[in-house]
């Protein structure tokens, strides 16, 4: 456990029967860290936050949390607290007491409650709403009552599972940046659950991506997209092209490859250290390919490769093309943001050129 860790996870393994939901899972989250589980349906984000809460044991290993063991603590003597997707607030009671529930077993006035209620109903930007009846109330506004009657009851903790899996798009980016900033004004460490992996690059200091109950990677959301470790998170993070490569000469995290269609260039591997012959895949993003009707000249990028335009799509902010190349087995997939003469829908020559550079390289384990 490192020594800035406020919640531990060490060696967790949980069954469900013979069938094992989590696999030697191993996380520390800082105190005030904005921490997000990622992953696809049933990678076990639900039951990894279940057993941070205490409603499910771990079958092996400890979860810690400011420093304590919490295998023989219950759920309501952790200082945890949980916001589930389903914003789970009483219909027959007004926003005030639906906020002020948590703490009717505390021993506070009235006129306490109250203020301690309208704190919240300012954090949660909805200071005139506190005798509104909760059917009354939006969706997105529901949302929030939820997260304040969470908030209000000062866990060291929240756990918050999909809380705005039940949102539209336009309200869910709304809730993002409302969440953020209430997470860094109160100073609670955040563990999030989504399987939306644009939700956690945007809300999260540090993020585990999952997969069948184990952690593929843990990092910083540059970290993942610029410096994905395996084939399984560069594909699950944004758009990425691969292309079969054989290893020409390693040293350490610099390998020269042979990649289809690319031709010989050097990367950075993911993860791997990887010897002479072997099969790998390298793996760059559209973005950073650089397309040109003229062949680069020297002052360009370090490689560039000649192909044929195929389909454009324009998408106002920046166009997608794809770029057929002999060779490769599949067309290039590039994005290009739409500030130059050119975008898509344009006539372009069939006959482009492509250029990137060796940090946009990526060598990678094939799967
Ligand atoms: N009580 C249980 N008994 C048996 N299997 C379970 C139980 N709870 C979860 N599982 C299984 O464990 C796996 C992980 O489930 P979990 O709910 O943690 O997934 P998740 O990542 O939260 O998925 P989703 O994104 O769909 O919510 C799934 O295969 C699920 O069927
Ligand atoms: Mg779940």
């Amino acid at each position: 456990m490192s020594d800035s860790a406020y919640i531990s996870i060490q060696n967790v393994d949980k069954y469900f029967g013979s069938f094992q939901a989590i696999d030697d899972v191993t996380i520390d989250i800082a105190e005030a860290e904005f921490f997000s589980l990622l992953g696809s349906s049933g990678c076990g984000k639900t039951t990894l936050l279940r057993m941070l809460a205490g409603f499910e044991t771990p079958t092996n290993g400890e979860i810690y949390i400011d420093g304590q063991p919490m295998t023989s603590v219950p759920p309501h003597r952790r200082p945890v607290n949980m916001v589930f997707q389903s914003y789970a607030i009483f219909p027959h009671l007004n926003v005030r007491d639906n906020i002020a529930y948590g703490l009717r077993r505390q021993k506070l006035s009235k006129a306490k409650r109250y203020e301690m209620v309208d704190e919240m109903l300012e954090l949660i930007a909805l200071p005139e709403y506190g005798d509104r009846k909760a059917n009354e109330l939006s969706g997105g506004q529901r949302q929030r009552i939820a997260l304040a009657r969470a908030l209000i009851l000062r866990p060291k903790v929240l756990l918050l599972d999909e809380p705005l899996g039940a949102l539209d798009k336009q309200l869910r980016e709304q809730m993002q940046l409302e969440l953020r900033s209430l997470q860094r004004q109160v100073g609670i460490t955040f563990v999030f659950v989504t399987h939306d992996q644009e939700e956690a690059l945007t809300l999260s200091d540090r993020i585990a991506v999952m997969s069948h109950g184990r952690v593929l990677q843990l990092d910083t959301p540059s970290g993942l997209y610029e410096r994905p470790k395996n084939r399984h998170v560069a594909s699950f993070i944004g758009t990425m092209n691969f292309f079969d490569a054989k290893v020409r000469e390693a040293k350490g995290p610099q390998v020269v490859v042979e990649a289809e269609g690319l031709g010989t260039l050097t990367g950075t591997s993911g993860e791997r250290h990887f010897s002479e012959g072997d099969k790998v895949q390298v793996a760059i993003r559209p973005e950073k390919f650089v397309l040109s009707e003229e062949r680069p000249n020297g002052a360009g990028p370090a490689y560039s490769v000649q192909g044929r335009m195929g389909n454009a799509a324009y998408l106002g902010e920046r166009s997608h093309y794809f770029v057929e190349v002999d060779g490769a087995s599949k067309p290039i997939a590039v994005s290009e943001q739409n500030t130059g003469v050119r975008v898509a829908g344009d006539d372009w020559d069939s006959d482009v050129w492509l250029s990137w550079d060796e940090s946009a390289v990526v060598v990678l384990a094939p799967e």
